[in-house]
């Protein structure tokens, strides 16, 4: 992506912007964060809510976010100054694009914290050092790794020195290039560890978990943590995908795009949940461990299965760079705005950006050992990075952002810039006024 000039710059290609906004989708909200919370929350019914919530909501939020940024032709702050201003508005909703900052740096600091532990897992598999030769069993290996705060730094800082690079280099097109060939290939390490499921006793009963819905396990709580997920796996709410919009030609179908990017994500995160649970079952363990879940099981595969090690560090290794691509397109938005609305140079602004994130982090990693016990508003601070933004902020800013769009926006124009037809147009007018902002609104309030 070119950085934005007199006139601002396009995407080479639809697939250059498909790439990127996969790259930003996919990642560890995917693999690492959805069986998670499929385990916590009971299984099927989550997975069902989650599903409905993508369609109904993430996928009309989606192709509004990508519009809105279209239409602005600039970052998400200045998009919603000018629009808001185009139409008669208010000036206030350019607090939309201001939360989107500060949500992208709280998001990151505790994903990169878990990209760390990806990247542990992708140097012990390759060493060996997982499969017992450093005397921790693997079982116990993710409880050992979470008592060692400065291993955990260790890692964290490395994962975010990676990313600042890439940002401060703007060398994200050949990251995203690279993706290309590396997503296909994260799928079919999903598919082999799928094959090593069904040979294992515990896959029948990790396809009733996830897709024989127990309706008993249904309630508010459930139901906002499929909402927030669906927001957080599709990187909605942040203004990202406002600001990859923005360098998007006016020949691109919004609704089909959207349509590809979200069966892609949706696909690799069930991947996710049918390669992790058979062996959570096939050896007993407690689906709802919490935000190990990952790391616990897959490595109890990787040493029953021929070439395990070697395959788990190609494993871990993949599961890294989408955690990468998508960790990029946290950091651009507070580099950007920095570098806007300071004197600081690009690279500089990424420092910052990076350094203060970084400095965040730090406080999430030590919710695990030393802070253990700190915990306001009875999360860990972990815990209550994670939910403040996936339960609070994500949902509020993108129901702005469909609000903005299906009611302040001249709606014939919209219609006409989608595309759509008869039907399409019937739809888009309920789902986007009604359907997508009420769901928004009954499940945040009813829940609170
Ligand atoms: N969607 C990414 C994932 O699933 C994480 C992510 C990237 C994100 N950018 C975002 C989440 C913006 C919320 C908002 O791993």
């Amino acid at each position: 992506m070119a950085k934005q000039s007199h006139t601002h710059a396009q995407w080479s290609s639809r697939t250059a912007f498909v790439l990127a906004a996969t790259g930003s989708a996919v990642g560890l909200g995917n693999i690492w964060k959805f069986p998670y919370m499929v385990g916590d929350s009971g299984g099927a019914v989550f997975v069902l809510v989650y599903l409905v919530c993508i369609a109904l909501i993430g996928l009309p939020i989606l192709v509004s976010e990508w519009l809105l940024g279209r239409r602005g032709q600039s970052n998400p702050i200045n998009t919603m100054q000018k629009l808001g201003r185009d139409s008669k508005l208010s000036p206030d909703w350019v607090l939309v694009g201001i939360a989107g900052v500060l949500g992208s740096f709280l998001i990151l600091s505790f994903y990169s914290v878990v990209g760390g532990w990806s990247l542990n897992y992708t140097w012990s598999t390759l060493t060996g050092d997982l499969g017992q030769s450093s005397g921790v069993s693997v079982g116990d290996y993710f409880t050992t790794l979470l008592g060692q705060p400065g291993t955990l730094l260790f890692w964290h800082t490395l994962f975010m020195l990676v990313t600042f690079g890439i940002v401060a280099g703007g060398v994200k097109g050949g990251l995203e290039r690279a993706a290309k060939w590396l997503m296909p290939l994260l799928i079919v390490a999903l598919v082999v560890l799928i094959g090593f499921g069904m040979s294992t006793s515990g896959f029948g009963q990790a396809a009733e978990f996830m897709f024989s819905p127990d309706w008993s396990k249904l309630n508010g709580g459930v139901i906002l943590a499929a909402l927030g997920h669906a927001f957080f796996t599709l990187s909605l709410g942040m203004g990202i995908m406002m600001a990859y919009g923005s360098y998007l030609g006016q020949e691109v179908d919004l609704i089909k795009t959207a349509r590809t990017v979200v069966i892609l994500d949706t696909v690799i995160a069930l991947g996710a949940g049918m390669a992790i649970f058979p062996v959570v079952f096939a050896n007993g363990l407690d689906p709802s461990a919490g935000p190990g879940l990952l790391f616990v099981t897959l490595p109890l595969a990787f040493i029953d299965m021929p070439w395990g090690l070697a395959f788990g560090t190609i494993f871990f290794a993949l599961l890294t760079v989408a955690a990468v691509t998508s960790a990029i397109s946290l950091l651009e938005p507070v580099t950007e705005f920095l570098e806007e609305r300071t004197p600081l140079s690009r690279v500089a602004s990424a420092f910052v950006a990076a350094l203060a994130t970084w400095a965040l982090g730090i406080a999430a990693l030590l919710a695990f050992n030393v802070w253990s016990g700190f915990q306001p508003f009875g999360f860990n601070v972990f815990d209550l990075l994670d939910a403040l933004t996936s339960k609070l902020m994500l949902p509020l800013t993108g129901l702005a952002a469909i609000v903005f769009t299906a009611w302040f926006l001249d709606s014939e124009g919209v219609k006409q810039e989608l595309g759509l037809g008869p039907k399409g147009r019937v739809l888009w007018h309920y789902v986007s006024r009604y359907v997508a902002p009420i769901g928004v609104v009954v499940v945040f309030f009813n829940s609170l």
